[in-house]
């Protein structure tokens, strides 16, 4: 088979069992790549040998990272993320306190007024700060933690402000994440410095989910804090590595001209059920054979309408501890 580059013709999702995907996170994260995971198992089970380290610069909720640890397809990895909230969390966990803080979660009585103590407070100790950044993340609309987002009223199933509050699955996600804790590192700073850093390790690899802004595009830009980014940059300095890389994106006219001036592939994804099947991401990379003769993916998740002046869910039809 030929390998399709800058088609624009994606396969008709088949089945994909979304349950054999293991939630990890202990976010729930706009633009999150969990639905990618089976994708994301193949691209590095290609890989010629085992690599010693994923570098992932954007690393947001971080399930790219999580997956790749945990199943055990590298031996480390990098987590870099500049939005400090977030930061947080990884720092703690990556610092030993993955239990403490999940402790806290566990013991946390949710309701209104609670919420609204712990978010009003001005945390001073990094792992105080990871705590608030998961209620937060909880009990907002649609996981996002950037300004201008309200917390949840009526929620799900009229169960209000915690209807996206597990503690338990919370707390078993971050004690699972504990046992592989010396095999991941945390960076609270810009991707790029780090791109750049491990741009000469052959034995490295790179997954590259940025905020989807190219193009002047407004999704990424209402979902996370840090939203602004040099995509140009961004191809030229992965033009660089020495590593294998791959890249998620919006498929945009802007993206796919990117990826042919620096002669890359570009292969559309669905990224959601037959249902909703319109929407698709481009996985980029130099190499994408890989991705031949595999099943589609399937995901039912939140789809965020960039269209309108809020984002709303128009696409959630299962409720999940996500
Ligand atoms: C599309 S999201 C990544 C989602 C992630 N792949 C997941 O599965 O949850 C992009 C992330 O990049 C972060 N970000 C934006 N600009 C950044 C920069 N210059 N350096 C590091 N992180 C950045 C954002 O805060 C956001 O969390």
């Amino acid at each position: 088979m030929q390998t399709l580059l800058f088609s624009d013709q994606c396969e008709q999702p088949k089945a994909v069992n979304v349950a054999s995907v293991p939630q990890r996170s202990p976010f729930r994260y706009p633009g999150g790549k969990t639905w990618f995971v089976p994708r994301l198992r193949e691209w590095l089970q290609s890989q010629t040998q085992k690599p010693a380290l994923l570098v992932e610069p954007f690393v947001g909720g971080g399930i790219v990272s999580l997956t790749a640890v945990m199943e055990n397809f590298v031996d480390r990895a990098l987590m870099v993320e500049l939005d400090q909230e977030i930061a947080a969390v990884w720092q703690t966990i990556v610092d030993g306190d993955a239990e403490w803080l999940a402790d806290r979660i566990q013991n946390f009585e949710l309701t209104r007024d609670t919420v609204d103590a712990v978010l009003g407070m001005n945390r001073r100790s990094v792992k105080e700060r990871a705590f608030q950044t998961i209620i937060k993340n909880r009990t907002n609309h649609g996981g996002i933690l950037a300004a201008g987002t309200g917390t949840l009223r009526k929620g799900e199933a009229g169960k209000g402000i915690s209807s996206r509050w597990y503690p338990a699955t919370l707390a078993k996600r971050l004690k699972a994440i504990d046992h592989f804790v010396g095999r991941f590192s945390f960076m609270h700073c810009d991707a790029f410095e780090v791109i750049e850093a491990h741009s000469t390790k052959a034995d490295a690899v790179f997954f590259i989910d940025p905020p989807y802004t190219a193009g002047g595009k407004k999704a990424g830009s209402r979902l996370y804090t840090h939203h602004a980014l040099d995509h140009e940059k961004l191809f030229r300095v992965c033009s660089r590595l020495e590593g294998d890389f791959i890249m998620t994106y919006d498929n945009a006219p802007e993206v796919k001209k990117l990826a042919k001036e620096f002669g890359f592939q570009a292969k559309p994804i669905s990224m959601k059920n037959t249902h909703h099947a319109e929407m698709t991401e481009l996985v980029i990379g130099r190499d994408l054979d890989w991705m031949m003769g595999i099943d589609r993916l399937l995901e039912e998740q939140a789809v965020y309408n960039a269209t309108s002046k809020r984002f709303k869910k128009t696409a959630i039809k299962r409720k999940r501890a996500s």
